[in-house]
């Protein structure tokens, strides 16, 4: 199956990137979200960010019109009627997940592919809402999405061959590399990283060290190219604690346990560059 017709369901931090480069690549996108007002902002910046590769000459400026033009906003899931795949990239949130999964199998034609981007909740759950446990996979790609070669391909406990060949497929049509990993808690990218930014706000609230000088211990000491606070803030504290609430309870191991830190920061709205705010100022 060759997939011309894209719906990316939620257009916060990654859906957005995640429509910018399957419209690049020629598909044609359906993005869905809960408001207009969150869609029109998330189309204005995925034009900035065309805009930010046209100005380094990654992008011709005569392209952008026809890859705006293949996007097309909509608050209605029943939209999705035409689409080859969809990518859920909602809320890390089970519940609402597997909600849209039993919308998307009522909605999509029977050989139409549903792929998660979730960073950690089971796919063989979200599989298990659907009709179709060998059409739903795992695609989780990085973030920042335009940047970002990684897309870590998750197969649940019924996933076919048919299907990972298509998403590996589509994968190199964006420009990425599809790693394939096992459906376990975090798979592997957020088993390994989450835990690490766990323990940066332990060693925070703690006052091992100030923010500054975990970032830069890490970065300088350990190659890596922003620190694990600034990370946080990059992906959200509150992505950042669904993960590890997840991991906590799935693996039932207590080294899993989010730091209250991060706890108190979501409580207060303080969620990263998203809301202005995290560990470090945005405004
Ligand atoms: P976000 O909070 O930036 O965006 C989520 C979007 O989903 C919002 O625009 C919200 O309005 C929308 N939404 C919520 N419920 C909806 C519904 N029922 N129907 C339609 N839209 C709905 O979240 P973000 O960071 O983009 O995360 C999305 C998914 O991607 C999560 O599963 C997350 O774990 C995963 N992910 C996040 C990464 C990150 O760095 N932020 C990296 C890789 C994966």
């Amino acid at each position: 199956m060759t997939v011309k017709n894209v719906a990316v369901i939620g257009c916060g931090t990654m859906g957005n990137g995640i429509a910018q480069v399957c419209a690049t690549s020629g598909k044609s996108v359906r993005l869905v979200d809960l408001d207009q007002a969150t869609l029109d902002k998330a189309v204005a910046g995925i034009e900035k960010s065309l805009g930010r590769l046209v100005k380094k000459e990654k992008l011709a400026a005569s392209d952008v019109p026809g890859i705006l033009g293949r996007i097309r906003t909509t608050t209605s899931l029943e939209d999705c009627a035409d689409a080859d795949l969809v990518v859920e990239a909602v809320s890390e949130n089970a519940d609402v997940k597997a909600k849209i999964f039993a919308e998307l199998d009522r909605i999509t034609p029977d050989g139409s592919i549903l792929a998660s981007n979730t960073s950690s909740i089971s796919i063989t759950q979200l599989a298990a809402s659907t009709k179709r446990p060998d059409k739903v996979i795992g695609m989780h790609f990085m973030n920042p999405v335009p940047v970002m070669k990684l897309v870590e391909v998750v197969r649940g406990l019924d996933t076919s061959d048919e299907t990972t060949a298509v998403v590996n497929a589509l994968s190199e049509e964006l420009g990425k590399v599809a790693v394939p990993a096992n459906d376990f808690p975090g798979f592997v990218s957020n088993r390994i990283l989450m835990p690490m930014i766990n323990e940066a706000v332990t060693c925070l609230m703690e006052g091992v060290a100030t923010k500054e000088s975990i970032d830069e211990i890490m970065k300088l000491g350990m190659a890596h190219p922003m620190g694990p606070l600034t990370l946080a803030d990059l992906i959200g504290l509150d992505v950042c604690l669904s993960i590890m609430e997840v991991l906590h309870r799935d693996l039932g191991d207590s080294k899993y346990r989010p730091c209250p830190l991060l706890r108190k920061m979501v409580a207060a709205g303080h969620l990263g560059r998203k809301t202005g705010r995290g560990f470090y100022d945005y405004t």
